[in-house]
């Protein structure tokens, strides 16, 4: 480790204690900021173990949505995000006035909203739910019609494997919606014997092929369980920093090349420490809309 980064580290550590603050880090963020971090994992993993904390401070590594999430759970602590202008293309499809007009639409219609979303949208939906129990929270909805938001993906994904009449917004994360059915084809190809192991984000013809869909938590564990000594990881490519230090064993190759989500790259150690120096960037949601985005939370909970 250079003498630089061993020096951020200290202060990093030194900042943490004087702050009672912890770090999250999600699974595609830098490894660097990963070693860092208290807890690594999916977005809504991380704010779900921060809340049961007793940190005043908590610097989410990650994108806006996954801070805000965090604040929905958190009111009382004050939440960061070391790059004010980390957001997710994806969230950003969708306004709440667009979501309204689509309920007036579709009036019998329950809205189920992804967590890829922002804190205002999960305000004015029913129910939210993982790219992990998207399925199982779709079928719990006490409704015929769904209005399914914003991942147009993992709408389609969850259609496939329900009978309710899905209404699907149009969103899609760039990262993942990139990746052609032709990569994976050559990938395969040229390693028979390598599960294909694809984030629900990915196209459907894409998914199609693969052997195991999952958030990256359950790339996680599929990675774990599987007997594979190779596997082709179709999600942004920080996972596969974690994925190599749980498997040492195990070789893991990006479905295509520079799989990356540039928001998630951002973070840098410089910026963690200057944000809890600085106590920047705070995420600030007004209280009604907090309530509202907990009860959407909150009913996916009672699913789980
Ligand atoms: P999960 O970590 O919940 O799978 O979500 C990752 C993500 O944000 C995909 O774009």
């Amino acid at each position: 480790m250079c003498p630089y980064t061993t020096g951020l580290l200290g202060e990093l550590k030194r900042l943490k204690k004087a702050r009672n603050a912890i770090i999250l880090a999600h699974n595609y963020q830098i490894a660097e900021i990963q070693d860092a971090a208290d807890f690594v994992g999916d977005s809504f993993e991380l704010s779900r173990k921060a809340a049961k904390t007793d940190a005043d401070v908590i610097v989410f590594c990650g994108v806006k949505f996954m801070a805000e999430s965090a604040k929905i759970l958190s009111p009382n602590k004050t939440v960061l995000l070391p790059v004010e202008d980390a957001g997710c293309p994806l969230a950003d499809t969708i306004d709440v006035e667009s979501l309204r007009k689509m309920k007036r639409k579709y009036s019998k219609a329950k809205v189920v909203t992804y967590v890829n979303s922002t804190a205002a949208v999960k305000a004015e939906s029913y129910i939210c739910c993982t790219s992990s129990n998207a399925i199982k929270v779709v079928e719990s909805v006490p409704a015929k019609q769904i209005i399914f938001v914003p991942d147009k993906n993992l709408g389609y994904y969850v259609a496939s494997h329900t009978d309710k009449e899905m209404i699907v917004w149009n969103g899609y994360c760039p990262t993942h919606d990139t990746v052609q059915v032709e990569e994976a084809k050559r990938l395969k190809r040229a390693y028979p014997d390598a599960p294909i192991v694809v984030h629900p984000e990915c196209k459907p013809e894409v998914v199609a092929l693969a052997d195991h869909v999952g958030s990256t938590s359950g790339i996680l564990r599929y990675a774990k369980e599987s007997n594979a000594d190779t596997l082709i990881i179709g999600t942004e490519e920080g996972l596969i920093h974690r994925l190599q230090i749980e498997n040492p064993d195990k070789k893991f190759l990006p479905l295509r090349e520079r799989f990356i989500c540039p928001n998630m790259k951002k973070t840098t150690l410089e910026k963690v420490v200057n944000s809890l120096e600085k106590m920047e960037f705070e995420i600030k949601i007004p209280e009604d809309i907090r309530i509202k985005a907990y009860n959407a939370l909150a009913r996916m909970l009672e699913v789980n």
